[in-house]
């Protein structure tokens, strides 16, 4: 085992990692399980040498950067979730261990566990899903809503911060809104940055630009319609949304609006060029628009 406490210390990394042995996980990511303990958030995983799915990175030289521009962005006050240690088994093939966080506070912006029930929708074919159960529907109108009354500020904060976090060269992961937290006093907060952008690792991709994905990305809080060309594997597909009655659609679509708005009112306070804003609505269709 090699053991990295970069941010805690020794004597607090190893109890975390025994209490583990008799606790069942939280949640269950793509690849390892997440223990929530206290302020800490502990992730295993069999990916660690695994830099943004393809790129290797056998001595975790990248990984201990992004650690350290985590660190930094915190720091300065940005909600990026830092990473505080790790320990792995460097004899695994692709790196087995455990990456220990600080803990983001309050919920995930929308639980994918939940909404994954109309992804299966969008992205099924055949179309022979079972149809959207009423829990699902309730916890889709109630969150909506919940989402729709976030204060403008925290909307002005969570965009300012996809931009430093990106400026920094990190990625987040767009495409899980469960990747993002939302606490009523801390704000938006973001987790799951493990890597780099494409262009840190391979000098042939262009750097990325940072402001045409932070137009697109700051859209994550709003549900999209079939045909968006961004989070098209997300979109709500008509077949799915039959489960609701049309005053349930409507009520679900004015809300989405108010997202979309306080979205959009905070990228043009953002500094993000305005050129971008109107490249990334080209590419978005939003759900009630
Ligand atoms: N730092 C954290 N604070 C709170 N919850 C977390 C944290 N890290 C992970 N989780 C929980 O575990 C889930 C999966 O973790 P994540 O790092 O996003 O893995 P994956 O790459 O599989 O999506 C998250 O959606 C979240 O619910
Ligand atoms: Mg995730």
């Amino acid at each position: 085992m090699i053991q990295r406490y970069r941010f805690l210390d020794e004597k607090d990394a190893l109890p975390l990692l025994e209490r583990i042995g008799d606790m069942t996980p939280e949640k269950h990511g793509v690849d390892g399980q997440v223990y929530l303990i206290g302020e800490y958030a502990v992730v295993h995983t069999n990916r660690l040498k695994l830099r943004n799915v393809v790129f290797r990175d056998d001595g975790l030289v990248f990984f201990d950067d992004v650690i350290d521009r985590l660190a930094r962005l915190y720091g300065e006050g940005v909600q990026a979730m830092p990473i505080l240690g790790y320990c792995y088994d460097p004899g695994s093939a692709d790196g087995e261990g455990y990456i220990i966080q600080r803990r983001a506070k309050g919920e995930e912006l929308y639980d994918d566990a939940l909404l994954c029930r109309f992804e299966e929708w969008t992205q099924d074919e055949e179309e022979n899903q079972p149809p959207i159960g009423a829990a699902v529907k309730d916890y889709l109108l109630e969150r909506t809503r919940f989402v729709s009354d976030i204060p403008q500020a925290h909307f002005d904060r969570f965009v300012h911060d996809i931009r430093a976090i990106l400026g920094r060269e990190i990625l987040i992961d767009f495409q899980g809104k469960s990747n993002f937290f939302y606490h009523e006093a801390e704000g938006f907060q973001f987790i799951d940055l493990n890597a780099h952008v494409d262009s840190f690792y391979d000098a042939q991709i262009e750097r990325a630009d940072v402001d045409a994905w932070t137009a697109v990305g700051s859209f994550v809080p709003c549900h999209f319609a079939p045909g968006t060309e961004a989070f098209a594997p997300t979109a709500l597909a008509d077949r799915a949304m039959q489960a609701f009655d049309e005053a349930q659609r409507e009520r679900l679509a004015q809300d989405n609006l108010r997202i979309f708005e306080k979205c959009l009112t905070a990228l043009h306070r953002s500094g993000v060029a305005e050129g971008s804003i109107e490249t990334a609505l080209g590419r978005i269709k939003i759900y009630g628009q």
